[in-house]
């Protein structure tokens, strides 16, 4: 099962507090690592977490570049547990905007952890899903352009090959923090047929306990994927 999550509310959850932005998003990234442990005993094999979005450039410089720290912290305090723990991790989104170090600690990372076996972590940074689609576009053009495709070759199979997934299923259960009821620009192309929950508390309040209650909801639902399901022929994950 593949859950992407949008990691939203850190902001909202300090200011309530009286507390600046940037502690919202530390405590939400100290949530990040309990999730990601949760993940293997609640039956996810993929996790997808939206952490930067291609748009949270225009947010305040201090804000921009706190969540840059942060992200370093992560990646260094994270790498040899996540390696540990079996978990393969991929990054999502276009990095050539990122700072050289940044960009240097996640290829370690995903270098480390490529041949992992366990839980597939993708983080979205700087990600957006039309932007993916822009870079796949273009990839997909410029081999027409060298003669390797031909424009009967593409379909949607081809498609998903280019983009920043491939070779994963697609999500299907996205979960959104903090009561927003809307895709902020991810996973534009692989969200057609996945469930969405839309859950009240603020990311630094999305415990193992709401995870898990989410999950449950999610399998109590039915996915018809535009057939008519009977109890005959229900689907199964
Ligand atoms: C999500 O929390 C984290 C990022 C988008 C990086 P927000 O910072 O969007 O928090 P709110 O929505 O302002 O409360
Ligand atoms: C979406 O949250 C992006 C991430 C969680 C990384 P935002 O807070 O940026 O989305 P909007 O601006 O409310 O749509
Ligand atoms: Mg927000």
């Amino acid at each position: 099962m593949h859950v992407g999550i949008i990691m939203d509310g850190n902001g909202r959850w300090a200011t309530r507090r009286g507390l600046a932005r940037l502690i919202g998003h530390k405590r939400g990234a100290a949530q990040v690592k309990k999730i990601v442990k949760s993940c293997p005993e609640l039956g996810v094999e993929t996790l997808t977490l939206y952490a930067f979005s291609t748009e949270n450039w225009k947010r305040a410089a201090h804000e921009v570049e706190g969540l840059m720290k942060l992200f370093r912290g992560y990646l260094s305090n994270n790498l040899v547990e996540l390696h540990e723990k079996n978990v393969r991790v991929r990054f999502l989104g276009d990095p050539t905007p990122l700072s050289p170090d940044i960009l240097g600690m996640m290829q370690t990372l995903g270098n480390l952890t490529k041949n992992n076996t366990g839980l597939k972590l993708n983080v979205a940074i700087n990600y957006g899903g039309r932007d993916e689609l822009v870079r796949a576009t273009r990839a997909i053009a410029r081999k027409v352009e060298l003669g390797e495709l031909d424009i009967s070759d593409i379909n949607e199979t081809c498609i998903a090959e280019h983009l920043d997934t491939n070779g994963q299923d697609d999500p299907d259960l996205i979960i959104r923090t903090a009561g927003e009821m809307r895709l902020s620009n991810f996973m534009t192309w692989q969200c057609a047929y996945s469930e969405f929950a839309f859950v009240e508390e603020s990311w630094p309040d999305f415990t193992r306990e709401v995870f898990e209650s989410t999950l449950e909801n999610f399998h109590s639902r039915t996915r018809q994927f535009g057939a008519v399901v009977t109890a005959q022929n229900k689907f199964t994950e």
